[in-house]
């Protein structure tokens, strides 16, 4: 089956459309004729070099939705003509993670890092044969890919797959952020750093939660704005110039709950975050930083005397077979913006100019609109 993918063959470098060949679903293994993808920071951070790339040549998205045309023997849970949406880890069902409903930490999420190493077998490769990566196993920024069952969910044929795509990662992710990994309850102030594809769900899910109010915080005019849509009760720059504001709102203790979801981590950032929480408040941690490097610099003293509490977040810690159907349902029922979120859509050859686009500021989540 020949597909046309945006592909990196180099770090840092810009997406290039290339014809490969994608193999025949093996055991286990689902190919999926991609009809939508999501443009996560994640995988410009490829591009950046930010994250550091496993194999060249190497195809970027996570965030996909379509139809499968066809599956490999033992794939008992997705048939041809099944409605999908990718998930960027693996769920098996069976590990210590899986059956203790950590799903998001699946065990078999160690495989996303071992394309290349000769461990994970390649579904894709060029027309002269060489293998190639797949991000996350995925690959979705191609026209058709094949990927492991355990990375796919089936989802109902009347969503849309501009929708569905946003529910393989943006959504969840930063959903799950204020709900799960932060616990926001009924009257919290929150802020969030960071309002692009996945912060942009962290507020909606603050609201969802209950919290009184919702600060928002982009460098980006527009994502202040549209953040107010999304049920920010206010929005600002940078945390800094929200600071005056926090204290008055919390008579000087500060947030109970800060969610990080800037596109690049930095130690700075980190600390401005563990700085704005209360006393035993919640730091929650979306954002990768640059593969490697980074601390916190932070004083000692918040952690034994503040009980401040700094929490790591993986697909909004939750389970990708619970969270997406869930999370489905809020959208049927309108309860959930998902396609406010996707304020544009590309064709494949102009995802650069759609991530230029991103950077910018000018587009919450562009999704590209996959033509076959
Ligand atoms: N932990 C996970 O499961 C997971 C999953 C997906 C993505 N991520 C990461 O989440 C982060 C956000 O991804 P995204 O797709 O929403 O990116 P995005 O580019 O859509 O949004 C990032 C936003 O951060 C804003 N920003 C930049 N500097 C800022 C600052 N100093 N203060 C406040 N806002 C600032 C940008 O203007 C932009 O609106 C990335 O680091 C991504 O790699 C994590
Ligand atoms: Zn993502
Ligand atoms: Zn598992």
């Amino acid at each position: 089956m020949r597909t046309h993918a945006a592909v990196l063959w180099e770090a840092p470098g810009r997406w290039q459309i290339e014809e490969l060949e994608v193999g025949e679903p093996g055991p286990g293994d689902v190919q999926i004729r991609i009809e939508a993808a999501g443009l996560c920071h994640s995988d410009y951070a490829f591009n950046t070099g930010d994250s550091p790339v496993q194999y060249f040549p190497w195809i970027g998205g996570h965030e996909g939705a379509g139809v499968v045309t066809a599956v490999g023997a033992d794939v008992r849970s997705v048939a041809v003509g099944d409605h999908v949406a990718t998930v960027f880890i693996p769920s098996c069902g069976v590990c210590r993670w899986c059956s203790s409903g950590q799903g998001n930490l699946c065990d078999e999420g160690a495989r996303i890092m071992a394309l290349g190493s000769g461990e994970e077998q390649f579904r894709i490769r060029t027309t002269g044969g060489q293998g190639v990566g797949q991000t996350a196993l995925l690959g979705t920024f191609s026209q058709w890919t094949s990927v492991p069952e355990q990375s796919v969910i089936k989802i109902p044929d009347d969503v849309p797959f501009n929708a569905a795509c946003l529910l393989a990662c943006g959504v969840p992710t930063g959903w799950g952020a204020a709900v799960n990994a932060g616990n926001v309850s009924p009257g919290d102030v929150v802020v969030v750093m960071g309002t692009g594809g996945i912060g942009m769900n962290s507020v909606q899910g603050a609201k969802h939660a209950g919290a009184a109010h919702i600060l928002a915080i982009d460098p980006s005019d527009y994502k202040q704005a549209q953040a107010l849509e999304f049920g920010a009760t206010e929005s600002y720059a940078d945390i800094s110039a929200a600071s005056a504001r926090l204290a008055e709102l919390t008579n000087g203790q500060g947030a109970d709950v800060t969610m990080v979801s800037v596109d690049l981590l930095t130690s700075d950032i980190a600390a401005a975050a563990v700085e704005s929480v209360r006393k035993a408040g919640t730091v929650v941690i979306t954002s990768l930083g640059r593969g490697g490097v980074g601390s916190i610099p932070v004083d000692l003293m918040m952690f034994p005397l503040y009980q401040k509490r700094i929490q790591g977040s993986l697909f909004g810690a939750q389970p990708p077979r619970v969270a997406v159907p869930r999370l489905l349902d809020l959208y049927r029922s309108g309860d959930l913006k998902i396609d406010e979120l996707v304020t544009q859509t590309y064709r494949l050859e102009d995802i650069n100019e759609a991530y230029e686009d991103v950077r910018q500021g000018k587009v919450i989540r562009p999704v590209i609109d996959m033509e076959h």
